[in-house]
């Protein structure tokens, strides 16, 4: 989530909250994530793999799925992992884990997968760092992550409203393309995918925001409850972007494929 200062206590809080709710109301992140399993190499065979970023483990099933063998989910947030472990099979394994700093031995995995997990990172870098160290000469990388422009309809509301950021941020994708061409992996391939999502009301838009977990965390946010003012000043600038088909809400998302060379170590 680019420069914002993520406080990763308070994300893994966040998110073990919302372990309950989250499947519930995540239309667009299976949408996203099956578009990424879409994107896995055909060839891809894989025997050691890892979930990064699992959450309720709906894709770290589908991945045990395809591969027919056993995968790693690993998350930052421990309610999340009890959620995935009660509503998986048993072969399925789960660990703690935050993104930039596996717990998992240097070249030791094939395929790494992670959906909207690592726009929650305060460092990119160090998260492809750490997959590079723990991926196999050979081994790939297939992330997703959310790039500027999502939910800039809530952001520019907001920011009509008393200039202050309550949306995190997400970084611009020249810098992910920046990142990436840095990150010391022998080719790399980026494509971003636009959703546009419609709600009736604007309250429908916040609610599913916090039954995802998703909820604004940047430190640069404003403390304090919003009081009914505020809220129908942003419900009125809001309004002012409806379309024929409800109230848009964007995102915006990168889709990463990262392959580590024979040659790399
Ligand atoms: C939007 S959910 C996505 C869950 C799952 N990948 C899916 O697509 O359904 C984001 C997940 O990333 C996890 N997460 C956030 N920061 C993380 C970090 N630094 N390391 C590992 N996991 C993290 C959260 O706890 C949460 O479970």
């Amino acid at each position: 989530m680019s420069d914002a200062v993520i406080d990763k206590r308070q994300v893994a809080a966040s998110f073990s909250r919302a372990a309950g709710t989250y499947d519930q109301v995540a239309e667009l992140q299976r949408n996203v994530g099956n578009n990424l399993l879409a994107r896995l190499p055909h060839a891809a065979c894989a025997r050691q793999l890892a979930d990064i970023g699992c959450g309720t483990g709906y894709f770290t099933r589908a991945l045990a799925e395809r591969f027919g063998q056993p995968v790693l989910g690993l998350d930052i947030s421990e309610g999340m992992l009890r959620y995935a472990r009660e509503h998986s099979p048993d072969s399925l394994g789960w660990a703690t884990a935050d993104a930039e700093s596996l717990p998992l031995r240097s070249a030791s995995q094939d395929l790494l997968f992670s959906s909207l997990a690592l726009q929650w990172c305060p460092q990119l870098p160090l998260a492809l760092a750490e997959a590079f160290r723990v991926l196999r000469p050979g081994g790939c990388m297939a992330f997703n992550t959310l790039v500027e422009g999502t939910l800039a309809e809530l952001r520019d509301a907001w920011l009509a409203v008393d200039g202050f950021v309550h949306v995190n941020r997400f970084m611009p994708l020249a810098q992910l393309q920046q990142v990436l061409a840095q990150s010391g992996f022998a080719r790399w391939h980026c494509e971003v995918e636009r959703h546009v999502l419609h709600y009736g009301q604007l309250s429908e838009l916040t609610h599913e925001l916090k039954a995802l977990g998703a909820h604004n965390l940047n430190a640069g946010r404003p403390s304090g409850l919003t009081g009914r003012a505020r809220l129908r000043a942003l419900t009125a600038a809001y309004e002012a972007q409806r379309q024929a088909a409800g109230l848009p809400a964007t995102y915006q998302v990168a889709q990463i494929l990262l392959f580590k060379g024979l040659d790399q170590v």
